[in-house]
């Protein structure tokens, strides 16, 4: 039976599962100056490359409301001072990022790309006569705990397991090393993996203690490496077949958007695809994707 058909049995069978809610805090909260809020705000963009809008101060106060009780820090002052100056103020940016970084991921999220990628994308690939190399090479560009790169993972095992000859390299990228670490690690909890259908479940996962481990078999074919999308990543990969950069372009204003996505075109070879987030598009941007489906494109063969 097909991906597509077991991942449609399982949805009906599935309640769906969101992530726990947002990060709040019940203990004291300092004040934060406007002065403050600009400053904390210039520094998440020049590090992440990621806008808060006005309107996402009281999210962001309570968010490192929690780094400053945990440092000791009395004021947003002390905390602009801290990592600033302080020896461990490397470290700090690590926790900064994940204070302000929304990681929610889903095993076979939107559920229609997998379906695309495998009655559409992957049969167009290997239908190209100009390719050299049978080896299909893909990305996950925002890959936050692991699920999408594992399911996709599994999605292209599954397929290129009746295609003799063929292969996938499969690099799995995030600008957060916490959430690298646990993505490494490969354990979820039994209601992160509900979306899995069940034989696959049982052919890719190792369960034990109320947890599912991904298979070594299947975790060894997924590279994961810290690459913050904001810089020039572009310098140092070329040559994708597909990249999935999915639910983080929504965190960009519309000029770091737009650089991001040229810089997708360039490490795409001619003829690869782009999926983005259903809510992201490519409308209005003068990049020549082909549309192949919503949140779905293609750099044409000629490009
Ligand atoms: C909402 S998750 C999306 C995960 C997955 N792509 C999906 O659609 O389920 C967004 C991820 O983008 C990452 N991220 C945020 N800013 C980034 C940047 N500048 N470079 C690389 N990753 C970034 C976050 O750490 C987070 O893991």
């Amino acid at each position: 039976m097909s991906l597509a058909n077991l991942m449609s049995r399982q949805s009906s069978t599935n309640s769906g599962g969101d992530a726990p809610g947002q990060k709040t805090t019940m203990f004291f909260t300092p004040p934060m100056t406007d002065r403050e809020f600009q400053e904390l705000r210039r520094r998440i963009f020049d590090e992440i490359g990621i806008e808060i809008r006005e309107h996402k101060k009281h999210l962001l106060i309570n968010r490192l409301s929690k780094r400053l009780r945990h440092l000791g820090l009395q004021t947003f002052s002390d905390y602009l001072k801290f990592i600033e100056q302080s020896p461990q103020r490397r470290q700090e940016m690590i926790e900064l990022v994940d204070a302000v970084t929304t990681n929610k991921t889903d095993f076979f999220r939107e559920p229609k790309h997998f379906e695309i990628l495998e009655r559409q994308v992957l049969p167009d690939l290997m239908s190209d006569r100009r390719r050299s190399s049978r080896t299909l090479r893909v990305w996950s560009a925002a890959s936050s705990s692991g699920e999408e790169p594992y399911s996709l993972a599994i999605c292209l095992a599954e397929y290129l397991a009746r295609q003799a000859g063929w292969k996938y390299e499969l690099l799995a990228s995030d600008i957060s090393e916490t959430i690298l670490r646990a993505a490494v690690t490969g354990i979820y909890a039994e209601e992160k993996v509900r979306p899995v259908p069940a034989p696959l479940l049982r052919k890719y996962f190792l369960k034990g203690d109320g947890r599912f481990k991904v298979k070594p078999e299947l975790a060894q074919t997924v590279t994961f490496k810290k690459i913050n999308l904001k810089l020039d990543f572009q310098r140092a990969l070329s040559g994708f077949d597909v990249i999935f950069c999915r639910n983080v372009l929504i965190y960009f204003n519309r000029e770091s958007q737009h650089e991001i996505i040229a810089k997708h075109w360039h490490v795409l070879r001619p003829g690869g695809y782009l999926f983005l987030g259903h809510s992201e598009t490519l409308h209005g941007c003068s990049i020549p994707f082909e549309y192949i489906a919503p949140s779905v494109y293609r750099k044409p063969v000629d490009a």
